[in-house]
């Protein structure tokens, strides 16, 4: 293997302990401890298995989380009636509905009832609006990671191609726009590609910076990708063969210049910036 390994475990673990610092500090000077509400509708065992690593890492930097699980019959009406509760909680400072949701349930409807101050997870339509506008109140957690990882490893976005394939909402949206907007981490400029995106791999082999966000194991191949180009790998998919990313690694680790391994790459940064967003409502709701 030629390419670098961008190591989002590491660094996971070196931005938690920063923010376990900020956690201490704002405990002593608060007396209040930041508290994220865990949602989870079903017993989907990936989601079982997030939920409960995003819980551990409240609990590494300091903070309390409060974990919700409901029945996979829930109805739309019964979990806007928690996140109602979570709303009005004082005690609750971010409130995270872990998705997807049951199929009787409209996600949309769910999403916008958080209250946009608790809404670390940034889904609430105030502020995608607030993102896109350049003025953000939350960073999405996945696009931050990515952005993390890029920045504290010395990889400049300034003026480069960075193709990001996939257009979720969870994703390749936010991303995008964040890569857009002006300043450190940014300054890209951002091509959004998607399945129905005419000669995908003639524009993948466009980009510096590469972002695979699509949910399908090992679809960038080595003959989609720039020699030279940076590579970052979103996808978790679960296989015959085990978890493997969107990222064809193994081809791809002999043309790309930096490469994310999966697990260990994006995964563990996306859980960090849940904390970050946790922390900087607690301090907003602290203050108002
Ligand atoms: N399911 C997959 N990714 C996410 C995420 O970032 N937040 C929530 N709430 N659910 C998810």
């Amino acid at each position: 293997m030629t390419a670098q390994l961008l190591d989002g475990k590491s660094l996971a673990r070196t931005i938690q302990g920063e923010i376990a610092v900020e956690v201490a500090e704002f405990i002593e000077n608060n007396t209040t401890v930041p508290c994220l509400a865990t949602v989870l509708v079903g017993a989907d065992p990936a989601s079982e298995v997030y939920v409960r690593n995003k819980r551990q890492a409240c609990e590494r930097v300091g903070m309390e989380s409060r974990h919700h699980e409901l029945s996979p019959e829930t109805t739309e009406a019964e979990l806007l009636e928690l996140v109602r509760k979570l709303n009005r909680d004082a005690g609750v400072h971010g409130i995270l509905v872990q998705l997807p949701l049951p199929k009787q349930i409209t996600e949309t409807r769910i999403l916008n009832a958080v209250n946009p101050a608790k809404d670390v997870d940034c889904f609430h339509p105030e502020n995608v609006g607030l993102l896109v506008q350049g003025r953000p109140r939350f960073l999405p957690c996945t696009p931050h990671g990515v952005q993390q990882l890029l920045l504290r490893n010395g990889i400049d976005t300034a003026g480069k191609h960075v193709v990001v394939v996939g257009r979720s909402d969870i994703v390749g949206k936010p991303l995008a726009n964040m890569l857009v907007q002006k300043g450190a981490g940014a300054d890209a400029t951002v091509t959004v590609c998607h399945s129905r995106t005419r000669d995908l791999a003639a524009v993948t082999r466009t980009a510096d910076i590469l972002v695979a966000a699509i949910g399908r194991p090992r679809f960038i191949t080595a003959d989609m990708v720039r020699p030279g180009a940076v590579v970052v790998d979103v996808g978790i998919n679960r296989t015959a063969q085990g978890l493997c990313g969107d990222v064809d690694f193994a081809a791809v680790a002999e043309v790309a210049s930096h490469i994310t391994p999966v697990p260990g790459g994006v995964g563990p940064l996306t859980i960090t910036m849940l904390l970050k967003n946790t922390l900087t409502a607690c301090r907003e709701q602290a203050t108002t």
